[in-house]
């Protein structure tokens, strides 16, 4: 059985300017010891899909259905303190800006010594030592004078780290990582990805990575879910989607993976066109606008999220044949795709 079952997600928002279905239908699963990259453009619903594992969308505004069951119960129908409790001791979240998880006045030694504490009856040395322990194993120089130091003190990186130790010192069963690097320049988030990693390896922590980033992707993940529009267009485990990706956006978001000599700002305009509105999504296939295949149905009717191989699951209209086919000739006429 999945360690973490997501069915039929929906989350949706009321705002001045009409509903927001920020995630619309989304089902996911998370093996113990794997690791889940979720992948999509910006406002494709990952962090909401993320935030709403931990409760963190129950706005007053927010409608939020369908289940998401860890350890045999139901997050979404959980009241909310016993939420509280698997927040942070069974599942742990760290966010792209640690500074928004970290209170400015306390010492992050403290924070991590108190997290411990909520969550578990241990005395406060003994919550200490842990602290001192995670601090040191995700490579803080001498952790027992780090332990007093405040966030602003600290660097983007340092305390990202420190997050990560926070996570470690309260053993997870599930990391849920939502663009932890995006903030860090590129040898710190090689460092902050390898810690992920072995928090995985040593302690089997299962681990949700959100990123906008392919490469992270192919290099951390055992498993991938493309998301766009609040949907999962295709979903796979990690070799299976770069072996033979099968939706055309899964070939924007490849194509469009910056080569290391391009200039950082590549990055920005992955796919002609943008993204729809979540308040008025487009009819049909909800990529059909940005679409260069778009055989008829894909206007009127939304295609279902089916298995075109064994644990490959793809929603478009085309084909397993001619997605293949369209997909050779891609990787002909690109050389880098292959
Ligand atoms: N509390 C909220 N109220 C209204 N709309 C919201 C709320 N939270 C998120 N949204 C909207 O939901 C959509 C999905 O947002 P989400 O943050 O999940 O995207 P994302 O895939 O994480 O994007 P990014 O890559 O930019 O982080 C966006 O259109 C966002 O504006
Ligand atoms: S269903 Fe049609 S429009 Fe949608 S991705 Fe497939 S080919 Fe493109
Ligand atoms: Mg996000």
């Amino acid at each position: 059985m999945a360690l973490l079952e997501i069915d039929d997600l929906h989350v949706s928002f009321k705002t001045m300017d009409g509903v927001v279905r920020a995630v619309a239908g989304v089902s996911l699963s998370l093996d113990a010891r794997r690791t889940l990259g979720i992948v999509g453009e910006s406002g494709s619903g990952k962090s909401v899909t993320a935030q709403t594992i931990v409760g963190l969308t129950r706005f007053p505004n927010a409608k939020i259905s369908g289940r998401i069951m860890f350890d045999g119960r139901d997050l979404v129908s959980m009241d909310a303190d016993h939420l509280r409790d698997i927040r942070g001791a069974r599942i742990a979240m760290i966010f792209q800006d640690p500074l928004s998880s970290l209170h400015p006045f306390f010492k992050v030694g403290h924070q991590i010594v108190e997290a411990i504490r909520v969550h578990e009856d241990v005395p406060r040395d003994v919550a200490k030592r842990r602290t001192i322990e995670a601090l040191r194993s995700v490579g803080i120089p001498s952790p027992e004078e780090r332990f007093d130091s405040f966030p602003h003190e600290m660097s983007g990186g340092m305390r990202q780290r420190v997050m990560i130790a926070m996570a470690l010192a309260l053993r997870p069963d599930i990391l849920i990582a939502d663009e932890p690097t995006t903030a860090l320049d590129v040898t710190v988030q090689a460092q902050v990805l390898e810690l992920i990693q072995a928090l995985r390896d040593d302690f089997g922590t299962a681990v949700i990575l959100i990123t906008h980033d392919l490469g992270v992707v192919a290099q951390m993940c055992d498993d991938v879910a493309v998301m766009y529009a609040g949907r999962v267009l295709e979903q796979a485990p990690r070799e299976v989607l770069f072996d033979g990706p099968q939706h055309p956006y899964t070939w924007g978001l490849l194509q469009s993976i910056p080569r290391l000599d391009a200039p950082r700002s590549d990055r920005l305009s992955p796919i002609a066109g943008s993204p729809p509105s979540l308040i008025n999504v487009p009819r049909g296939c909800t990529f059909h606008p940005r679409c260069p295949y778009t055989p008829p149905p894909a206007l009127e009717t939304e295609p279902p999220l089916e298995e075109a191989e064994p644990g490959h699951l793809v929603r478009c209209h085309l084909s397993v044949e001619e997605r293949r086919r369209l997909w050779q000739s891609l990787q002909s006429e690109h050389p880098a795709l292959r």
